[in-house]
């Protein structure tokens, strides 16, 4: 019997068989003049790639689409934020995985940033901000993955917003 020759459609579901977290990867944008560098603005990339690498030292990945517009902004700055997502914020979610990001839609949205002495704007209200400074890049394929050494971590009480075969989905209570 001859096996089928996997498409990218049956990967994508064989992979979103694996649930995850959702993080938003934050960086600031550039200052200098033009339209997409506005001083002191931050630009995020939703993203379920978020992975813990190594204990001693603290590594993590994440895997960034090479067309992303955050992918400049990472090889640039090397360090980012990663902002676990609370349950509630699938809106979120859906906004950073938009290139389109404005201080207006944010105000709408209610997103607020808290920016660290080193300049890196972290997301209010979520699970989990870490800042990561990256120690090594990858490519790989279509996406490049960035080795990020863990900084800090501040922890905030909550429930996370999980993603499972391309669908938002919340935790169940656990078990008695
Ligand atoms: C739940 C979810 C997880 C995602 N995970 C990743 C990821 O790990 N890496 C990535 O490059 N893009 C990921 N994306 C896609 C990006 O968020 C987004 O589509 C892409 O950055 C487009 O915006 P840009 O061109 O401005 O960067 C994810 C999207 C969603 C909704």
């Amino acid at each position: 019997m001859t096996a089928t020759p996997l498409t990218a459609t049956d990967f994508r579901h064989a992979l979103g068989q694996f649930a995850t977290g959702v993080t938003v990867i934050t960086a600031p944008r550039p200052s200098g003049p033009g339209p997409s560098q506005i001083p002191g603005q931050a630009y995020g990339m939703t993203a379920n790639s978020f992975t813990s690498v190594s204990l001693d030292p603290f590594l993590t990945l994440v895997c960034v689409d090479q067309r992303s517009h955050l992918l400049p902004l990472l090889k640039q700055n090397r360090l980012f934020g990663v902002n676990v997502l609370k349950e509630h914020q699938q809106d979120v979610s859906i906004y950073f995985a938009r290139p389109d990001q404005t201080p207006e839609a944010e105000a709408k949205l209610g997103i607020r940033y808290r920016w660290t002495p080193a300049g890196i704007p972290l997301l209010e209200d979520t699970l989990a901000q870490i800042v990561c400074k990256v120690v090594a890049s990858y490519i790989a394929g279509d996406h490049t993955i960035f080795l990020g050494e863990v900084q800090s971590a501040d922890l905030f009480p909550g429930e996370p917003l999980l993603f499972f075969r391309s669908h938002y989905r919340q935790l169940a209570p656990p078990r008695q």
